[in-house]
């Protein structure tokens, strides 16, 4: 089974969980401004929300990899919303994506709302559940 991580990060916070989940399973996290070399299985995903919506990098990143991706497995820390699922569906959809419900999501520092977060729990939580889904 072939899996590839991309995030896009602004603040490092979807960065720290995306790199924790490709250390516990032995790839690599790359940013979505590398396109991916080889058709994979599964995508880990690393995406949180801007302004109300997914990041015009990410749009641009699923939109030119459509065709090389299986399944996408959902990262996001935001710090309004609960997690970026519906709206990365939203988008993915049409495109004849499709995003695995099973995400992992926490809190992500924004102003003085979630200080730290995520913290080491989190990111501990988050390699966790990247060896029980992978
Ligand atoms: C300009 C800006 C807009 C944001 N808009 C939202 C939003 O609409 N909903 C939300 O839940 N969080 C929002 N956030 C919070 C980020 O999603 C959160 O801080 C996230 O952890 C940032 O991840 P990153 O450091 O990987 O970029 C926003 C943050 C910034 C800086």
């Amino acid at each position: 089974m072939s899996i590839a991580v991309r995030y896009y990060t602004e603040s490092h916070n979807t960065e720290k969980l995306c790199k924790a989940a490709a250390d516990a399973i032995g790839v690599e996290a790359l940013t979505v401004d590398t396109p991916l070399a080889e058709p994979v299985d599964k995508l880990i995903l690393g995406s949180s929300p801007y302004k109300f919506a997914i990041p015009e990098q990410v749009k641009s990143f699923l939109e030119a990899n459509k065709d090389k991706i299986g399944e996408i497995y959902l990262i996001s820390c935001p710090a309004l919303w609960e997690s970026s699922m519906k709206y990365v569906k939203e988008f993915c959809t049409p495109l004849g994506l499709t995003v695995n419900d099973n995400d992992f999501h926490c809190k992500g520092e924004f102003l003085r709302f979630h200080k730290g977060k995520p913290d080491a729990n989190d990111i501990a939580a988050c390699a966790a559940w990247a060896k029980k889904t992978f």
